[in-house]
């Protein structure tokens, strides 16, 4: 994959996965989203790194976040962006996911945006362009969401100093969740070492699944958040589960929402954060939701940033 996603002097190519990607890119993404997000409190002119560039965003999957911020990300580096309408596409007429892109590359275009129910599409996208257009992974089954864990990165970072210091837990969904992938991917090159994933047994992958290698499993929330600096709550991913392992939602809060008392068993101030959307009251109570330790409004203020970094990498040049 390495060969694939980045160039032989290490420069970014596409990105697939935050697994494997050496530290040094991932900072330097981080270093360069951080002062585009100081630019844009300065008001400082609109950068056009971009002119000239076009972006395809190709979502086969429904997206709020994701797919407005690359559009907005892409915008104030002044791409050109096209949505493109999957609904109204040839796609419907059974135009293969191939022919769809090879189309697409024909009308000259530099970067594709790409999210997908299957695990492993971009990289496949990627695999098989005939241009030079860059491929950026929006989120592929339970696989892989490099820019949320980017974006998550950043969240943290912002508020906390040292990584190696940190107590993270991420709870909920893990066995169907690509940003737990890509958050404990990050947090772990970042240098995190007491990484805790909670679930119930049926929504936590078996021990010794390879991606999450070196993090401690829970399966008791309670005990999960005591003394950590930030949760990470995850949406319960309905469209990726068996019925059968679907818990009841009063059920499931009742054992792993994140309340203000399980939060109080945390250490003083801890962050809370979720990637949205939310399911209030089932995933995340309301106070805690939208209480001071949530830092999830600014996870999605900061997407924009991230995502800005990463198409400037990626599309355009050295210069920040
Ligand atoms: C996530 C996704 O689609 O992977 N959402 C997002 O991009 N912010 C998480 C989710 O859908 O639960």
């Amino acid at each position: 994959m390495q060969n694939l996603q980045l160039t032989s002097d290490g420069r970014l190519r596409h990105l697939i996965t935050l697994a494997g990607l050496p530290r040094a890119v991932i900072e330097r993404v981080l270093d360069r989203a951080e002062a585009m997000r100081r630019d844009s409190r300065d008001g400082a002119r609109p950068l056009d790194l971009l002119a000239g560039r076009t972006l395809i965003n190709l979502f086969f999957e429904p997206s709020t976040r994701t797919r407005t911020s690359f559009d907005l990300a892409a915008q104030r580096l002044g791409a050109l962006v096209i949505n493109f309408d999957i609904e109204r596409s040839s796609t419907v007429k059974g135009e293969s996911l191939l022919d769809t892109i090879h189309t697409l590359e024909a009308m000259h275009c530099d970067a594709f945006v790409v999210r997908h129910k299957e695990s492993g599409t971009p990289e496949t996208i990627a695999r098989h362009l005939r241009s030079h257009a860059c491929v950026l992974n929006a989120g592929d089954g339970s696989h892989a969401h490099p820019t949320q864990g980017l974006l998550d990165a950043l969240t943290l970072r912002r508020r906390v100093g040292d990584f190696s210091r940190l107590s993270v837990v991420v709870c909920g969904d893990i066995r169907h969740s690509r940003v737990a992938r890509s958050d404990v991917d990050v947090l772990r090159t970042l240098g995190v070492r007491d990484l805790r994933l909670c679930a119930p047994p049926e929504l936590l992958p078996a021990p010794g699944t390879a991606e999450f290698a070196q993090c401690t499993l829970f399966h008791n929330f309670d005990d999960a958040v005591a003394g950590c600096d930030a949760a990470i709550m995850l949406r319960l991913q309905k469209e990726r589960m068996e019925a059968a392992a679907i818990p009841s939602e009063a059920d499931y809060f009742a054992r792993y929402g994140l309340t203000a008392a399980r939060l109080a068993r945390a250490k003083p101030g801890c962050l809370v954060m979720h990637p949205g959307p939310i399911n209030r009251n089932v995933e995340i109570a309301d106070d805690v939701a939208d209480g001071a330790q949530s830092l999830i409004l600014e996870q999605v203020a900061n997407g924009v940033f991230a995502r800005m970094a990463v198409l400037a990498e990626l599309l355009g040049g050295s210069a920040a």
